[in-house]
């Protein structure tokens, strides 16, 4: 039962660290494109802060009662002195800072940004990938800003989509576009690297049941990777057309994609709670 309350919790967590830098990541980078969308970006950063909060204030809960429930120095230091430790203060300072900058402008947007990427770190310190190596470990920390990213930036493109006129929406899916080549290219490679470096191809019994985890997570990672394609190559000629139906067509193929976004949350939670590549 614990364990399923774990996978929950780590959900949560991904759902909230995940859209929380994210949208700080992607207000960054697509700038003053964003227009009338970016005012939706503080709410979001503080909702996804606090459920960050939450869970990682239940993970650690979750963590003591596995240790049998009391909360003395000898459990605390127990924790402290595992990666797990280390990896809950920065989900505990990367969500605050990320809740205390939601509405930072300027230089103190510089703040919003540390937190998203201290939030980020956890991800990098524990975890399958950064129990074997530091190099494993900032591969999969980069994995998960490159995801986050991503997410961030679907968030604001489907209120672009609804506020912005469309020759504005076109420059700013243009802007976006640019850096997805480059940021979602380096998310498939890194992911590659990890499944190469966590997976046993050697073996001849090399589909374990972490393997087969691992592999839905792929595919519904590539059916994301799919809508992408369609969104470039279908729906961002019709904005730019401004043919009247391109925005629309983007807001659905949005919603369609963090509905598999999700999915892939969901199933990545379950592998690393319930599969070990070790075993
Ligand atoms: C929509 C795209 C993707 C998202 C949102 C995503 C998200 C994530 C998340 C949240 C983690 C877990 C971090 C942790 O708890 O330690 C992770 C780890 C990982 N990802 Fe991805 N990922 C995506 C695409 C991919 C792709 C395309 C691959 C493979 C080619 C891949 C392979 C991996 C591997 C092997 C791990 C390590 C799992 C482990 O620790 O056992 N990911 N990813």
């Amino acid at each position: 039962m614990l364990e399923l309350f774990a996978a929950i919790a780590k959900l949560a967590l991904y759902v909230g660290s995940f859209a929380g830098a994210g949208v700080a990541f992607a207000s960054m980078s697509l700038g003053r494109r964003l227009g009338r969308s970016a005012e939706v970006a503080p709410k979001l950063i503080a909702m996804a802060a606090v459920v960050m909060l939450a869970a990682a204030i239940a993970g650690a809960a979750i963590l003591i009662a596995r240790l049998g429930g009391q909360v003395d120095t000898t459990t605390l230091s127990a924790i402290w002195e595992t990666p797990a430790g280390p990896a809950i203060a920065f989900q505990l300072a990367g969500a605050t800072l990320l809740l205390m900058s939601a509405h930072a402008k300027g230089s103190m947007l510089a703040f919003q940004l540390g937190g998203g990427v201290v939030a980020l770190a956890s991800f990098g310190l524990n975890g399958h990938s950064a129990s074997i190596s530091e190099l494993t470990g900032a591969i999969a920390f980069l994995h998960v800003c490159a995801a986050s990213w991503w997410l961030g930036s679907l968030l604001l493109l489907r209120e672009a989509g609804r506020v912005l006129p469309e020759p504005d929406l076109a420059s700013l899916v243009r802007r976006f576009s640019m850096f997805a080549i480059v940021i979602v290219g380096g998310l498939v490679a890194g992911g590659a690297f990890l499944t190469l470096t966590l997976v046993n191809f050697g073996r001849s019994e090399w589909l374990t049941p972490y393997a087969q985890a691992l592999s839905m997570k792929i595919v519904l990672a590539v059916a994301v990777l799919g809508i992408a394609v369609w969104n470039k190559f279908l729906i961002t000629p019709r904005i730019a057309a401004a043919d009247g139906k391109g925005a629309q067509q983007l807001s659905q193929s949005i919603g369609i994609e963090l509905g598999l976004f999700a999915s892939v949350f969901v199933a990545t939670a379950w592998l690393t709670t319930f599969n070990s590549p070790h075993a």
